[in-house]
């Protein structure tokens, strides 16, 4: 984008400016910028005249506390309904900042929607102004939602493809918020076959999706599937994910993944398959959800969750002492796989192969911590929740182990060999309740863990068992 700053304007207009900002006690810069954004808001209101609404718009107004929404506006024609966006987002109080693609600026000038949401609109990855006033990494973090309108069949693949060649597609990556896409494009791109398994993959992901609307394109003759979801629609869908996003606010969770490693000898260890996959994507869902989390950890191939507290530990007892240390907490909910045992007496040196001799292993129990938490006389969690990896007689197994750990739900799955569920990315789970048995599709762990803290939230919230 081609910048203007107060330097290059004219001596009259300066001087005028000058006067015009010395009366309102602002700087020259912020009076432009009163004077742009009162330009669009005129022309918007004349726009909106013209349409005739029935509704009386509200004010944009937003508040000091609302909350902050990053909207990406892509290059497709949709993108005209981008400033009607922001103003309907603004009226419900929130906060906006704006990033344009590049196809974008061909569709909506930066100047306007920096007029209408009173910042700077940012455009380029490598603009050193901009990466030393906010940066990317700032972008994607300081916000409680980001929503991409239009949403291009492009940025779509390159979204699931993980690029980030270009600011939109950085900050995408980068992020640990929610993201809320509305897709808009041709109906025949649309029902492509690769849009839809880029689709597919971003719901994976857990990205949420609003619209597309059939209807007739801005295209002339063109009409189907592809138009973009309305403002107001758009709106409603930001709402609700924000809503949700504020469910375990001021509650604390603590969540364990992944194996635990009972040593032998310094290079040798007892574990199992687990990979932390769903543990790790539950501790992700609670935080998204507002909750303060503390994860412990076993060891994983697994990133940190971002914006959590992550305990990493190696045995059992190492697990059971942080989730003591962790503790009073609202929820536990024990997902990881735990080693029933450890050797008796882990040897100090490595132990040698000695010819004809074949070592023993004498094992001894560890600490149950999903039963010793859920049998606590005081600062019981209100909600403790187990995970039960069972081969064979799923669900009953499930209802006995419930009732043994003493904890109030079992997350059941089956993990025998050919389920896939040890280290995939799908799930297949019952939750096993005091009140019955509730069976879920197969679905992405991440959906899993979705569905889970969803249920969590209602529970601690009183509203449903
Ligand atoms: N668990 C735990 N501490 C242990 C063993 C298990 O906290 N020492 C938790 C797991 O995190 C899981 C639940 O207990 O939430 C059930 O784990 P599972 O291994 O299925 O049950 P076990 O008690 O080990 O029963 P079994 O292996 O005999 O089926």
């Amino acid at each position: 984008m081609a910048s203007l700053t107060v330097r290059q304007l004219d001596d009259t207009l300066k001087r005028l400016l000058r006067l015009r900002a010395a009366r309102h006690g602002r700087s020259m810069e912020d009076e432009v910028r009163v004077i742009l954004r009162e330009a669009a808001e005129e022309s918007d209101r004349a726009a909106a005249d013209r349409s005739a609404p029935v509704a009386t718009p509200r004010p944009a107004t937003p508040r000091d506390g609302g909350p902050r929404i990053l909207l990406i506006i892509g290059g497709g024609i949709a993108a005209y309904k981008s400033l009607d966006l922001i103003r309907r987002l603004q009226e419900h109080g929130a906060r906006l900042r704006c990033i344009l693609t590049t196809a974008a600026l061909h569709f909506v000038t930066p100047l306007a929607v920096g007029a209408i949401t009173g910042e700077r609109a940012f455009t380029d990855l490598f603009d050193p102004q901009s990466e030393f006033d906010v940066g990317h990494i700032r972008l994607a973090r300081d916000t409680d939602l980001i929503v991409v309108a239009p949403a291009t069949a492009d940025i779509l693949a390159k979204m699931a493809g993980g690029h980030a060649d270009d600011l939109a597609t950085a900050v995408l990556l980068a992020t640990a918020r929610p993201i809320l896409i509305a897709p808009a494009m041709n109906p025949r791109m649309w029902a492509a076959k690769a849009t839809a398994r880029n689709l597919a993959q971003l719901t994976a992901d857990g990205i949420r999706v609003v619209g597309p609307n059939s209807g007739e394109m801005a295209e002339r003759g063109e009409a189907g599937l592809g138009r973009m979801a309305e403002p107001h629609e758009i709106v409603a869908a930001a709402e609700s994910i924000l809503r949700r996003g504020a469910a375990l606010a001021g509650k604390r969770i603590i969540v364990t993944s992944g194996p635990t490693h009972e040593p032998i000898d310094p290079v040798r260890y007892i574990a199992n398959r687990s990979s932390g996959k769903q543990g790790h994507a539950i501790a992700t869902a609670a935080a998204a959800a507002g909750a303060e989390v503390v994860l412990v950890s076993g060891p994983v191939n697994l990133p940190d969750p971002p914006g959590i507290v992550i305990v990493k530990v190696g045995t059992a007892q190492q697990m059971f002492d942080a989730v003591e240390a962790g503790l009073p907490a609202d929820a536990a909910i024990f997902a990881a796989a735990v080693a029933d045992w450890r050797s008796e007496s882990a040897s100090l040196s490595k132990i040698k192969k000695q010819p004809g001799r074949t070592p023993t292993l004498t094992l001894r129990e560890n600490p149950d911590i999903l039963s010793s938490v859920a049998h606590r006389a005081s600062g019981r969690p209100r909600l403790v929740i187990g995970f039960a990896a069972e081969t064979d007689d799923v669900i009953g197994n499930a209802q006995a182990k419930r009732i043994k750990k003493g904890c109030d739900w079992i997350v059941a799955n089956d993990v025998s060999t050919d389920s896939g569920v040890m280290g995939g990315d799908m799930n297949t789970v019952h939750l096993v309740t005091a009140s019955g048995v509730e069976s879920w599709p197969a679905q992405a762990k991440d959906q899993v863990a979705h569905t889970l803290i969803e249920r969590v939230a209602a529970a601690l919230h009183g509203t449903k068992p």
